[in-house]
């Protein structure tokens, strides 16, 4: 007999990218075979970790790396991320102002917890990386989604997030190059929005995970932090995606904040490093050696990889009746729309049902990423060629059977 129930702070929040899953074990349990488009980790596409990163992890096991590591990262490789740091991107960050963390995903949650109590008023791109809606509902904030369809892309808009602060905003999300969206916002609209946070003492969070998986020749990342004179700024990165690493967990977080600002938040945030320990030290070993060495021993390929397959989908796509599309800049997602209107559809997800059990094809409703995102749906084009020719021929059947 069940006792207990799930707590509220649990059952308050879901997460679409994993919930879609559910009805594919069942269709694959019915035998057939999933092309899987709706998950961002480039290993179960084939991608490879790159040597640089996996030749230090038996050095470093050698060595007996297998203590507890300093809470806040190990000072080598702190430093490593500060020179990092400042060769790609030419931000000024000390190591006392980095913290390793067991990927991305927990920086953010270090963030709510120490920068956020409940009632505090966050502001999310109204389409965006679940983890930030998550995490701003378990800590019962106050969710207020900016809307980010402007000058023809899915860039943020400054307008709507100035209607939306207020004094209890504490902080405001940026996700450049965006997950779910590929789209690389403008430095201009990055500059104003910093400002407005500037005005309303917020602080700007900004996940910077995709920075060097650019898809057009001469874009280049803009570092928020390199923005911000005197607005604080946190920023995250790590190994997961531009490293190809997902499974190592490894990633980090660092400050801007020369005024001073949110020093206290900070001192929570390491604060909360101790009641986990610490990060996996043979991964930082590793970590610091990698970030030492020429990227370019893989990373070109890996993006003439990802450019071909996105000209693939995206040329279908557009092709598509019904649906609209804008044409990802960076990483290895799209989220095209669909005219509603034009099928036998209710929702989003009814559709991404409909692919599933019909075609066999697993992608990610669109409202799972945010009120905007209603009437959208999110693949990834990490698979072969062959693989999205062919998801891309079943999803014209399907809208052509459905069409009203
Ligand atoms: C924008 C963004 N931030 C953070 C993460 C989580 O990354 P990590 O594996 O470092 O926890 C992801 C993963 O897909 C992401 O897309």
């Amino acid at each position: 007999m069940n006792i207990m129930e799930i707590s509220n702070r649990t059952a308050s929040f879901s997460y679409a990218i994993r919930d879609v899953l559910a009805v594919a074990n069942e269709v694959e349990a019915q035998g057939h075979e999933i092309i899987k488009l709706n998950i961002g980790d480039p290993i179960k596409y084939g991608f490879k970790t790159p040597k640089i990163l996996t030749d230090p992890l038996s050095y470093a096991e050698k060595e007996n790396y297998n203590f507890y590591a300093n809470s806040q990262g190990i000072l080598e490789f702190r430093e490593a991320i500060a020179e990092y740091e400042k060769r790609k991107h030419n931000v000024d960050v000390s190591a006392a102002d980095v913290v390793v963390t067991a990927g991305v995903s927990e920086g953010i949650q270090m963030t709510f917890m120490a920068f956020t109590n409940p009632g505090d008023r966050v502001l999310i791109p109204g389409i965006h990386y679940p983890s930030y809606s998550g995490n701003a509902t378990i800590f019962e904030n106050d969710i207020q989604y900016y809307k980010t369809v402007v000058d023809g892309n899915f860039y943020p808009d400054p307008d709507h997030i100035r209607s939306l602060m207020n004094e209890k905003t504490k902080l405001v999300f940026l996700n450049t190059p965006n997950n779910p969206t590929g789209s690389v916002y403008p430095e201009k609209i990055l500059k104003e929005i910093v400002d407005i946070a500037g005005e309303y003492d917020a602080c700007i969070v900004s996940d910077e995970t995709y920075d060097l998986l650019m898809l057009e020749d001469g874009l280049k990342h803009t570092a928020t932090a390199n923005l911000a004179k005197d607005v604080p700024v946190i920023a995250y990165n790590g190994f997961s995606k531009v490293f190809l690493a997902p499974g190592w967990r490894l990633g980090y977080a660092y400050i801007h904040d020369p005024a001073e600002k949110i020093q206290g938040p900070w001192e929570g945030f390491n604060k909360l490093t101790r009641l986990r320990l610490s990060a996996s030290t043979p991964l930082q070993k590793a970590g610091t050696e990698a970030l030492k060495q020429d990227l370019n021993t893989y990373l070109p390929q890996t993006i003439k990889a990802l450019k071909d397959r996105r000209d693939l989908m995206y040329i279908r796509l557009v092709e598509m009746e019904g649906i609209s599309v804008y044409k990802p800049e960076a990483a290895f997602y799209i989220f095209p729309m669909l005219s509603m209107d034009q099928f036998k559809w209710k929702d989003d997800k009814e559709f991404v049902f409909d692919y599933l059990r019909q075609k066999h094809v697993l992608t990610v409703f669109g409202s799972g990423f945010g009120p905007f995102g209603k009437n959208g749906f999110r693949m990834v084009y990490l698979p072969s060629l062959e693989e999205i020719d062919s998801a891309m021929d079943k999803l014209e059947d399907l809208l052509n059977e459905n069409r009203i």
